[in-house]
């Protein structure tokens, strides 16, 4: 028997991102090649109408899975009854601004978005948020969606997540599919740390540590962190855009793995609540290992960590500890 269709809602839907993900989640790619959708698509006013050609294209793409697409700047028709929400809109840092008056602008929009999808989505609607800053701005629809429940408020950090695992599989010369278990801790910011203590390679021979087989301490603790902690700003050089393709393509992963489940031995990394683990501040938004089951992510327990990555975890949780400060400044 087919299933129910699934509402997803995104916000920004008429921006880069936007553009590259929704077909992507018309085509099953995150919740399944079986799964129809419905697609909500929220964005303001003075881009209504490039909204409304995004809607004409997915009606003339013809996709089977795709059941309905509701295409509104209004934010409480966007919100009523999404199962998934993924929070792209969100306003751009321009020159000459200072940071408080981006951080203001962000927390003005996701104070009244979390709002509208406390009172209007599904019960239990899974919520990711995509755009920046987006740990702050996970955060700041947590504290003003107080019924939704904590567990189910998500930021994005599988975007640095894959460019490590690709990191390794280029300098490795394996299949990327072969890679695992790398970690990004903390922000969404060039203060994050990725980490390949607990990363392996599938071998001929079985699963073998990363930090073996690259054999270079000084490139994995140096160069490997810097380049995935700037690749953002790499590709806004490149393209003169930021990130759009696999920003959207990480987003379905993060939703698909959360949804149905980590395969057995692996974990990703996802922005999620901090409860004090690994002696991270409770309280912030925070980037930890998980595996998720039965819709339910739990941060993986017991990892090893060693002084130099401690350090670094300390370091972006001070940083988010900031971005919350300068935040709550904003709300008085
Ligand atoms: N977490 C990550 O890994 C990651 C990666 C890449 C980009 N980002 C962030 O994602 C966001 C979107 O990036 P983009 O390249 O698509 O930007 P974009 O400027 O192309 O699109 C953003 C869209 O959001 C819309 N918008 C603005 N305010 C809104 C509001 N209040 N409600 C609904 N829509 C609103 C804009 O009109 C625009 O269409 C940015 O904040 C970017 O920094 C995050």
């Amino acid at each position: 028997m087919a299933k129910d269709p699934v509402r997803v809602l995104v916000t920004g839907a008429a921006g880069q991102i936007g553009y590259a993900l929704v077909p992507m989640i018309a085509r099953g790619v995150m919740l399944g090649a079986d799964q129809p959708v419905i697609l909500h698509m929220l964005d303001i006013p003075p881009a209504a109408e490039a909204l409304n050609g995004v809607k004409m294209e997915l009606v003339d793409a013809a996709f089977p899975l795709l059941k309905g697409v509701v295409a509104t700047t209004d934010a409480v028709e966007a919100c009523t009854g999404v199962n998934v929400a993924v929070m792209v809109g969100g306003f751009p840092r321009k020159e000459g601004m200072e940071r408080k008056d981006v951080m203001s602008k962000n927390v003005s929009i996701y104070k009244s978005q979390a709002s509208a999808l406390e009172k209007h989505a599904a019960p239990n609607c899974k919520v990711l948020v995509v755009a920046n800053p987006a740990n702050t701005n996970a955060l700041i629809l947590k504290e003003f969606a107080p019924s939704i429940p904590e567990k189910n408020i998500t930021c994005l950090t599988r975007l640095d997540h894959n460019r490590a695992l690709g990191q390794i599989s280029e300098r490795l010369s394996v299949q990327v599919s072969d890679v695992k278990n790398v970690i990004i801790w903390g922000n969404h910011s060039s203060s994050q740390y990725p980490d390949v203590n607990h990363a392996t390679v599938a071998t001929p021979a079985g699963d073998k540590p990363v930090r073996e087989l690259v054999a270079d301490d000084a490139w994995l603790n140096s160069e490997f962190i810097s380049t995935v902690q700037q690749r953002g700003a790499a590709i806004i050089k490149a393209r003169k855009l930021s990130s759009a393709l696999s920003a959207a393509s990480s987003a379905c992963d993060h939703i698909r793995d959360w949804v149905l489940g980590t395969p057995e031995g692996t974990f990703v990394s996802m922005g999620v609540y901090s409860d004090g683990s690994y002696n991270v501040p409770a309280g912030l938004i925070y980037s930890f290992p998980v595996t998720c089951k039965n819709g339910e992510w739990s941060i993986v327990q017991g990892l090893p960590i060693d002084e130099f990555s401690r350090k670094k975890l300390d370091l972006t949780a001070e940083e988010l500890s900031e971005e919350k400060a300068l935040a709550y400044s904003c709300l008085t």
